[in-house]
């Protein structure tokens, strides 16, 4: 045997005894052998005295030896301290080389879970040292490296943090395939089912993956994984395989729900899966009953779908209308059992009546579905109104009520549920568009006619429907929605109309608090809506209803009401510190970290500030790039599912308040779906100094 270095005779003869029978003299000879190992290194003094008594050595004259395979349990960490290995996967064979100096097979002791490579000697005469994994995990776990990077020819494919708190690698970068193979193999094992559930990475990929793996290249992936083939035969590991796919596909029907029914590609796999199973299970499973509960995973998906699709039925075809300045009405369905009122979700496909525009102020209804294209809206107003130039000149634009004009794409899409509260659509000739000015219905103050209402209507009453309102509105959006709104809807070819109508309700609460207060003219009536805005926002707050309480709070703060100072005099005192008591709670200063920790202490169900969260993904996604080096960037990714998961958190149950004695429920549930105001900011100033002309 040529062994130029490593151990001599002698020491290998300790290294190879049982450590029961190490002496003290033995440990010290150990214990210097393994200072000079340069693997080592990294290591304290401390550590390699206690390795002293536990390594093993392994010397493996010939290559072409195998260590370990794919599947197999974890049994040991390995320092190759001379000579070579190869580290190879079913799916692609060898995929990288590792040297003297290198470890290997940390992850499957770590993480519990079968080895994710075959281990196999590459060079004659590599010289091993073995750590078990009870000593591994007593002694080397917590004061290994810190960051693993796996290779594949010579590039990075995934790279691993140690999370402190989880025991676990947290994913930081990969490729998109290595990430989905490390998630199957291991974050999947039913073995740490417990440990799974503080572990988000596999949370992270399933709320973001359309972000950097399409759910065409993610299904076919899961199906390669699916029909893994091994050269050795291993039932137990195709078996596992197929298993794996199948808990996958559980959680991710499970966390993403209707996206994944919605969508062609996602469930005609879902659908050949659960035959596939079904198939398998039969085949494979004989008298051992494997597979067996992953045949009843997918019946349970496959029953999950069915009831979907039935809903989904009698709810197709849905018609909303637009009002101007208000939230979109659903006008019929074809659903028929009504007593399920839930306000539907907007689907892309439900049709949408609402005005364009041309110059003269005429305008024409249309009626289209939600996701239709600026196009496809130039052509339909272009049929109806008697324009003489040609299409092609011509463009679709958003007025907004301060004037701004906003000018579409053709391409573009779902611009009736995007364009902002009160502004309106138009159709214009390219070349006109500076002449565009507002309508009367955006310029008039249509709240000035019914404000009345507010003051006889109970302020607790109000606050309670208008919560239960806004629940309804924010249940319905998708944390997809706010992936589609940050990273642009024609990326993915989805509307955010959901999203963008509890946003509006937003704006609509805002200007509406104002518009109430500029429209008492009335010194003494105005105070007391002061008062009463306060207090409502005050229930609101008590309903957890945050997004309310901003937009009244920001209502309240408005120049247009702020700047009433006779009439904020005129406010008891104990409004007045109520207020200034909420001013601290919607303070922006330190990324609004008051409002922050008041949400952390609560429980669910809530309804958040959502222009916040809003600004959160915005602030991810601009500061942190989604590739880094060729590699997905998972930091960011874990970065945004956090900011998603607080919608999950929010409507962990269902909300359900004690109503309020009512005194007339109608009245104020009508007055609540439609809160008419001026949302015009120049309107509102005008009025707001009428009623208090600036002092000289
Ligand atoms: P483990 O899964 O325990 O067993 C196989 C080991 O190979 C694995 O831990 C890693 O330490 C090591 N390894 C190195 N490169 C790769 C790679 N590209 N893919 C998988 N495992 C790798």
């Amino acid at each position: 045997e040529l062994i130029h270095r490593g151990p001599d005779a002698h020491l290998r003869l300790i290294l190879r005894s049982p450590s029961s029978e190490r002496t003290p003299e033995d440990l010290e000879l150990i214990f210097e052998e393994l200072s000079e190992q340069k693997a080592l290194a990294h290591l304290p003094n401390s550590v390699k005295r206690e390795l002293a008594s536990v390594v093993v050595f392994e010397a493996h004259p010939k290559s072409g030896h195998t260590l370990f395979r794919q599947g197999d349990d974890g049994k040991a960490w390995y320092v190759i301290m001379q000579g070579a290995v190869n580290v190879e996967t079913y799916s692609k064979g060898v995929v990288e080389s590792l040297y003297e100096g290198e470890d290997f097979g940390g992850l499957a002791l770590i993480h519990n879970v079968p080895r994710s490579a075959t281990i196999t000697v590459k060079e004659d005469n590599t010289h091993l040292l073995r750590v078990d994994k009870d000593s591994y995990n007593k002694i080397v776990r917590d004061i290994e490296a810190n960051t693993v990077r796996l290779k594949e020819l010579g590039s990075d494919v995934l790279v691993l943090e140690k999370s402190p708190r989880l025991h676990k690698y947290m994913i930081i970068a990969g490729t998109p395939q290595k990430i989905l193979e490390h998630l199957l193999e291991h974050r999947l094992s039913s073995t740490n089912v417990a440990g799974s559930r503080n572990d988000p990475c596999l949370d992270d990929f399933l709320l973001t993956h359309i972000v950097f793996m399409p759910t065409r290249t993610l299904v076919s992936e899961l199906n390669k994984y699916y029909h893994m083939e091994n050269p050795s035969q291993d039932r137990e590991y195709t078996i596992n395989c197929k298993r794996k796919v199948v808990q996958f596909v559980y959680r991710w029907v499970v966390t993403i729900r209707h996206p994944v029914f919605d969508d062609v590609v996602s469930m005609s796999f879902i659908e050949e899966l659960a035959s596939d199973v079904e198939a398998d299970c039969q085949l494979l499973g004989g008298k051992s009953q494997a597979l067996q509960e992953e045949a009843s995973l997918m019946h349970h998906i496959m029953s999950r779908l069915r009831r979907y699709q039935d809903e989904r039925l009698e709810t197709s075809g849905l018609k909303w209308k637009l009002p101007p300045g208000g939230q979109p009405i659903c006008l019929f369905s074809a659903i028929s059992n009504p007593s399920k009122n839930n306000r539907p979700i907007i689907r892309p496909n439900d049709d949408i009546i609402f005005r364009v525009y041309c110059a003269d102020h005429t305008f024409c209804t249309l009626r289209l579905p939600v996701n239709a294209t600026a196009e496809t809206i130039k052509v339909g107003a272009y049929e109806k109104c008697s324009l003489r130039h040609p299409v092609q000149d011509l463009r679709i634009v958003e007025v907004k009520s301060n004037g701004e004009r906003v000018p579409f794409r053709d391409s573009e899409h779902s611009i009736p549920t995007t364009v902002a509260l009160n502004s309106c659509i138009f159709l214009t000739p390219k070349d006109h568009m500076d002449a565009l000015t507002c309508v009367p219905e955006q310029e008039k103050s249509e709240g000035a006619e019914i404000s009345g209402d507010f003051d006889s209507l109970s302020t607790k009453e109000l606050a309670y429907h208008m919560t239960l309102f806004d629940w309804e509105l924010f249940w319905n959006v998708h944390e997809y929605e706010l992936i589609y709104l940050t990273f642009g809807r024609h990326r993915f070819q989805q509307i955010t109309a959901n999203l963008d109508i509890f946003l509006r309700r937003f704006n609509e609460i805002q200007y509406w608090v104002i518009t109430e207060i500029c429209t008492s003219q009335n010194i003494s009536k105005r105070t007391n809506i002061l008062k009463k805005m306060i207090k409502l926002a005050t229930y609101c707050k008590e309903y957890y209803n945050f997004n309310a309480f901003f937009a009244i709070l920001m209502g309240l703060s408005d120049v247009a009401v702020s700047r009433l100072s006779t009439t904020w005099d005129k406010l008891p005192s104990k409004s007045r510190k109520q207020f200034t008591e909420y001013e601290t709670l919607i303070d922006p200063s330190r990324n609004h970290r008051a409002y922050r920790i008041t949400v952390g202490k609560l429980p669910s169900p809530m309804i958040p500030f959502m222009p916040l969260l809003i600004k959160d993904m915005k602030f991810t996604h601009d500061g942190n790039k989604t590739h880094v080096d060729g590699l997905v960037n998972f930091e960011k990714m874990h970065m945004l599912a956090q900011t998603m998961r607080t919608l999950r958190y929010c409507r962990a149950r269902h909300l359900v308040l004690e109503p309020p004695v009512s005194k007339n429920e109608a009245d104020v549930k009508s007055y609540v779906s439609c809160l008419r105001c001026v949302n015009n900011e120049r309107t509102l100033m005008s009025m707001s100094q009428k009623l208090e002309p600036r002092r000289t």
